[in-house]
């Protein structure tokens, strides 16, 4: 090693998702990793991103590149967000306190998932200025969701994520099969009776009971309504929903299939996504989630239109090989190689990256697909 200078950290994110399974007890890697069905669209949601290249340009002064942008007018150290995914004290004993304080200590905004095992006002506490938002699944028991955003305001969350792709659970196969739930010595402070979810053979199957499948548009504006925070629909892949969306009052959309863990038959986030960015414009905030791994991953959703993306596993991944500092280094990591993407691409602010950056293999990415 050279004197003095430490070694550069590379992302290797399969290194690092074996390190998580190896760690990991075989029911909290099955709900972390599982799919549905076939688990195609899984494999799918990370091999899309591949057929798509970047066109980069050049004789462009990179000696000054910012990965720094807004989420919905908050300043974040770059578009790279942490997900709301569920269940942290399965992957680590400090759980979304520690997923909050990595986040934070890299500058990344996070998305609390209404089934975290840790107190939202906790979690809050740890994030300190840093950006939150609160995910919520809008519950048959309206009450309960309606005390759950109040509280999310009251402790300083900025908007809410409205998700909408689980009117029912996904065929959870890895689920059933490793009898998944949540362990008696775990609960769901901020939203679902814990009893619904200790039954075996399927902790989602189970959970999902209690959310309202009778969901509407209508909705956006009950949950904006309830405490006048910004409502971010999260969980579509077709260009018109995202435009009812708009029309019905959304800050923003996250074009996401839950991770491959809902309907297995979906279209990769990366093959939808310029459709719903075009189709909204200026509207609103376009986010996208699904199969993102490398930093080429994050500059080609932002040149296909997304304003920001979402790391759903590997960032449990990181908590359960490294706790907070683990979460830190992944998303500071994340965010050294996109600066070096954006170099090499000629891009200097996240603003610079346009349409022109990605294409399809075969079509000249400088020509729109
Ligand atoms: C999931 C739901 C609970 O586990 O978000 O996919």
């Amino acid at each position: 090693m050279t004197e003095g200078h430490e070694r550069p950290r590379f992302l290797d994110l399969e290194a690092l998702e074996r390190r998580a399974r190896d760690a990991l007890d075989p029911m909290a890697w099955a709900y972390f990793s599982g799919g549905a069905e076939r688990e195609r669209l899984l494999a799918e949601n990370v091999a899309a991103w591949e057929r798509f290249t970047l066109s980069p340009r050049v004789l462009v002064d990179v000696s000054a590149v910012s990965t720094s942008t807004t989420l919905l007018g908050a300043p974040v150290a770059s578009p790279i967000v942490v997900g709301p995914t569920a269940l942290h004290k399965l992957a680590h004993p400090e759980g979304e306190v520690a997923t909050a304080r990595g986040a934070a200590a890299a500058g990344a905004a996070f998305v609390l998932s209404s089934l975290a095992t840790c107190d939202l006002e906790e979690v809050a506490a740890a994030a300190g200025p840093s950006v939150l938002h609160m995910q919520v699944y809008v519950l048959k028991d309206r009450g309960r969701t309606a005390e759950m955003v109040q509280r999310a305001a009251a402790a300083g969350y900025r908007a809410l994520v409205f998700t909408v792709d689980v009117p029912v659970s996904g065929l959870r196969t890895r689920e059933v099969e490793h009898g998944v739930r949540l362990p008696d010595h775990l609960a769901l402070p901020n939203v679902a009776d814990p009893d619904s979810a200790r039954h075996g053979w399927g902790f989602v199957e189970h959970v999902v009971r209690e959310f309202d499948p009778a969901l509407t548009l209508d909705d956006i504006a009950w949950l904006g309504g309830l405490t006048g925070l910004p409502v971010v629909v999260k969980g579509l892949s077709r260009a018109d929903d995202a435009l009812r969306c708009a029309d019905a009052g959304a800050a923003a959309v996250v074009v996401s299939n839950h991770g491959g863990r809902q309907l297995d038959d979906a279209p990769p986030s990366a093959e939808v996504l310029r459709k719903v960015a075009d189709a909204v414009g200026d509207a609103m905030e376009v986010y996208v989630d699904g199969g993102i791994r490398r930093a080429a991953d994050v500059l080609k959703a932002l040149a296909l239109g997304a304003h920001a993306v979402l790391l759903g596993r590997p960032v449990l991944w990181a908590l359960a090989t490294g706790g907070a500092e683990g979460v830190r280094e992944l998303l500071d990591t994340f965010g050294g190689e996109l600066e070096r993407v954006m170099a090499l691409c000629g891009a200097t602010e996240i603003g610079a990256i346009d349409g022109s950056m990605a294409g399809r293999l075969g079509v000249h990415p400088g020509e729109r697909p």
